[in-house]
């Protein structure tokens, strides 16, 4: 969608797959979607050097509604006992910490939890009182919404969204309910789409959704780019099923991708190794590419695959520098569960440059390995269920 916004992935935080809908604050006061969680997030955010990573979207996801609109005005409502504060003011103290504030909302008749109305009906009104309280960035859901409905009324909701006047980011899950999605009329519509199912806190959950972007990733890159994105679904990171290499996997693998980096974890008790891969400035500097060019799995062979970004070169006078991340799935050979060696010729991944690539390890940027040309064997160990992610930055040609 071409608004201006999200010419980078969008990063951010969403509770959805940590907190679910838990409501009742009395049980879980920790865990319930309430003013507490997102202001104790909004804090940590800030504190623990989230925000200066750049993940800048505090986004509340479904649950935060009462279950109807006000009688007078049918305006949607925020739940009384868990935001008594009400929106305004809480998009206010996200704004006050430099952070910027999302909404969920449902396109059709309920939301999916079937808490709250969902906007059927109601467009120009919801897009206005997301106005009115500040929200920058809409996650909107395709629950309780035919096809037909969802077609009309996802350009439909832009469009009142743009009337208002206030730059909103628009997320779409429009594909991820549609049997065949019309990508071209989404990328139009939308700045970031869902396109596979949600994501759950492990490794198969992760390489499913690797698996559904590669066999479709021709058409999935062919919409993407700057102002409109695919988007994957949340990072799990921080949570409690990913070890510590599915960890730098789901996290190279969205960067590959150009995907946003929308965190869902409860940030007080995020491991140390944890954060700090969440705030590795190199992957995210790859995920944020300017040239907004998202990459593609080229080469699978037995349980390796590598998948390969074309990114920004640091000298313009040479032709793209690219990201690869080299993916062992684990399952194969005398020890299936073991790390494996992979070598690969350069040019067989599309390096051609006869100049050659510095490459670096962007899990230890102070790791030069060295100087590669296209015909040279690179070698690389890969641990199980586990991911080696390296730079090839491209040697200048004066
Ligand atoms: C389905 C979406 O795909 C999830 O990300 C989440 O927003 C839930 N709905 C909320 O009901």
């Amino acid at each position: 969608l071409d608004n201006g916004l999200a010419l980078v992935p969008p990063m951010g935080w969403m509770p959805f797959e940590r907190f679910r809908c838990i409501t009742d604050c009395v049980r879980f006061p920790r865990d319930c979607i309430s003013e507490s969680l997102i202001r104790r997030t909004a804090d940590l955010l800030v504190s623990e050097g989230y925000a200066d990573a750049g993940y800048q979207y505090l986004i509340i996801d479904d649950c935060w509604m009462e279950a109807s609109r006000d009688d007078a005005t049918h305006e949607l409502k925020s739940s009384f006992d868990r935001f008594p504060g009400g929106m305004r003011v809480l998009g206010d103290f996200i704004h006050s910490l430099g952070l910027k504030f999302g909404l969920y909302h449902d396109v059709g008749e309920r939301t999916c939890m079937f808490r709250g109305p969902g906007a059927a009906r109601h467009f120009e009104l919801d897009a206005q009182t997301f106005a009115n309280w500040g929200v920058d960035y809409v996650k909107m859901d395709g629950c309780y919404a035919s096809e037909k409905e969802m077609d009309r009324g996802y350009p439909a909701f832009g469009r009142a969204m743009n009337r208002t006047g206030r730059p909103m980011v628009y997320s779409c899950s429009w594909p991820f309910y549609k049997s065949k999605p019309d990508f071209s009329l989404i990328a139009m519509h939308c700045n970031l789409w869902r396109f596979a199912l949600d994501v759950e806190d492990s490794f198969g959950s992760v390489t499913n959704i690797m698996s559904l972007y590669s066999s479709k990733q021709n058409i999935l890159t062919e919409h993407a780019g700057t102002g409109r994105w695919n988007d994957p679904d949340m990072l799990v990171l921080g949570n409690f099923r990913l070890s510590y290499d599915a960890s730098r996997l789901q996290l190279a693998i969205w960067a590959v991708i150009a995907a946003p980096l929308i965190m869902t974890n409860d940030l007080e008790t995020v491991r140390p190794e944890i954060k700090k891969l969440l705030q590795n400035r190199d992957i995210i500097a790859i995920d944020q590419d300017p040239l907004g060019v998202p990459g593609k799995m080229v080469l699978a062979v037995q349980n390796i695959q590598v998948w390969v970004r074309s990114v920004t070169p640091l000298s313009n006078f040479g032709t793209n520098s690219f990201a690869v991340a080299f993916v062992n799935n684990g399952g194969f050979g005398p020890c299936p569960l073991c790390p494996q060696t992979f070598q690969v010729t350069l040019q067989r991944l599309g390096l051609n440059s006869r100049m050659g690539y510095y490459v670096i390890d962007l899990f230890n940027s102070t790791d030069n390995l060295g100087l590669f040309k296209p015909k040279d064997m690179f070698t690389t160990r890969i641990n199980p269920e586990g991911v080696t992610f390296y730079k090839f930055e491209v040697v200048p040609f004066y």
